[in-house]
């Protein structure tokens, strides 16, 4: 065991508001028994984006939103959304090149914020990133029963998940997890190409889906474009968008609110290009190369997004789309199975990756949680082989693939957008700061415009939550609750600042 180095912490500031240096955030990286190995390139960056970014967003949610919320405009919700998206990559951008620093917002807050603000964006980010990779892995097995079912195969029904109240285990679910989490105990070069793979497989679909379906489209579908407002019925008034009942609307569906109330669910579709940021203690070149992974990413896909959701809505009446796989459905439906299948079958590839680096992100800020005393510092140590962060990947992995197997995923992809959307908030909000406490840090990547852009970022993903159910509100409110009952009871006595900051002056 090596000794451990001392913290150095912010010494103006004391209590749950102390902030850990950024200077403290990047030595920690090079204790060899807590640091991570530097692999990847810009390349791998990208296609890490691309593998976790491109889901169940495309895959399944376009069809459910364009037939109850925005009709054809699905489109335009997906470019609201892409918008909203590209404001935030521009705040990560700047941080993930000041602080490449595994574990993403979390750590950008500690260096500006301080410790609470800390504590509360990684536990927010469980919503993003562990419960979004149980929601794709259940996404996953729906789509691998239905090949399944193609072929005449059956699972017995407690093993194919619950439904609509019964009991079951999600089998596929929990054991997609479970092979993943062995993948990212083997080592980040591994995993990468195996992305890489899968990300091939995945991309070619969607161009399959743009470029062929387009010769079944018919204008016609595309009447009206924008589908004219709808009361919804049924259901309490907690299911309406926050912002409607704020404002006093009736609930409802279609016309401009329908938009956007869309894009604050296609927002899902676009949830990862942060997650880059959470590799930047694994990049050859953060500086250079983190920028260029977010933003290459996030423009390739939401160019996809827009070019399917077009071509979707164009071959088959909005309406009529399927909820659960509506881009191999449109096709079915265009009398076209095999295309249907081949689409089935790379939705079925491209949703792995999608868990993958939704676990490895999550591994990374727990690393970087464990590291700084906030969790067990048990979980921080990494492999002696795999330089992998092996303990928390494993601890991990398995409550996944628990929640996993015993959750079904509607409501819960909202409160994943809610706890992602709440991060680009503070995240932006972090880039202001610390361009005011810290000018002097060398910024490969300067966010264009401070501090007007992040203050339209936070303003844009405000306004998306405020699209979110009111019941998502609820949720989100009570898992924040616990997670800062959690700080008080455990992580403020145990957090390395505060060690640091009762033992005497730091002597780096
Ligand atoms: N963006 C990812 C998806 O759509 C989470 O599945």
């Amino acid at each position: 065991m090596s000794a451990e180095r001392p913290v150095r912490s912010d010494r103006g500031r004391s209590g749950m508001f102390r902030t850990k240096t950024v200077e403290q955030s990047i030595q920690d990286t090079e204790e060899p028994e807590h640091s991570l190995r530097r692999d990847l390139s810009a390349l791998d960056l990208t296609v890490f984006g691309v593998g976790v970014v491109i889901g169940t967003g495309i895959f399944v949610l376009t069809g459910k939103v364009a037939k109850e919320n925005a009709g054809p405009a699905v489109a335009l919700a997906f470019v609201l959304a892409g918008i909203v998206c590209g404001l935030a990559a521009l705040c990560y951008a700047e941080f993930a090149s000041t602080v490449p620093v595994a574990g993403s917002a979390y750590t950008f807050s500690y260096a500006t914020l301080g410790e609470l603000p800390a504590w509360i964006i990684g536990w927010d980010l469980i919503l993003e990133l562990a419960l979004g990779c149980a929601v794709v892995a259940v996404g996953w097995s729906g789509y691998i029963q239905s090949l399944l079912a193609n072929a005449g195969w059956h699972l017995p029904g407690p093993l194919t998940g619950a439904h609509g109240g019964t009991f079951g285990f999600d089998l596929l679910a929990a054991v997609l997890v479970l092979v993943l989490t062995a993948i990212l105990v083997a080592g980040m070069k591994l995993s990468s190409r195996v992305t890489a793979i899968v990300v091939g497989v995945k991309v070619t679909v969607v161009l399959i889906v743009i470029i062929v379906g387009a010769f079944f489209i018919s204008g016609s579908n595309y009447q009206p474009f924008i589908p004219p407002s709808k009361g919804t019925t049924g259901g309490n008034g907690l299911a309406a968008p926050l912002v409607q009942l704020m404002f006093g609307f009736t609930p409802s569906n279609f016309g401009v609110m329908g938009i956007f109330s869309a894009a604050a669910v296609v927002f899902f579709a676009f949830i990862g290009f942060d997650i880059v940021a959470t590799a930047a203690e694994e990049t050859r070149n953060p500086q250079r190369d983190l920028p260029r992974g977010i933003l290459g990413s996030l423009l390739i896909c939401t160019v996809l997004y827009v070019a399917v959701s077009i071509v979707v809505t164009g071959m088959q009446k909005y309406d009529k789309l399927s909820t659960k796989a509506p881009l191999a459905d449109a096709f079915k439906d265009a009398g076209h199975p095999f295309w249907a299948g081949l689409i089935s079958f790379g939705a079925a590839v491209g949703l792995t990756s999608v868990c993958m680096i939704l676990l490895l992100g999550q591994s990374r800020v727990f690393f970087a949680m464990s590291r700084d005393g906030l969790l067990p510092r048990f979980f921080s140590t990494v492999h002696p082989r795999f330089g992998t962060p092996y303990r928390s990947t494993i601890l991990l992995g398995v409550v996944v693939a628990v929640v996993a197997g015993f959750t079904s995923i509607d409501v819960l992809a909202e409160l994943v957008n809610i706890g992602t959307l709440f991060a680009f908030v503070v995240v932006a909000l972090g880039v202001v700061v610390l361009r005011r406490t810290r000018p002097d840090l060398p910024r490969a990547f300067r966010t264009p415009f401070v501090p007007y852009v992040p203050v339209l970022s936070v303003v844009a993903s405000l306004w998306l939550m405020l699209n979110l159910p009111a019941e998502t509100w609820v949720r989100f409110a009570v898992w924040m609750v616990i997670g800062v009952v959690v700080y008080f009871v455990y992580g403020r006595r145990t957090s390395r600042v505060s060690q640091a900051q009762r033992s005497g002056p730091p002597t780096v």
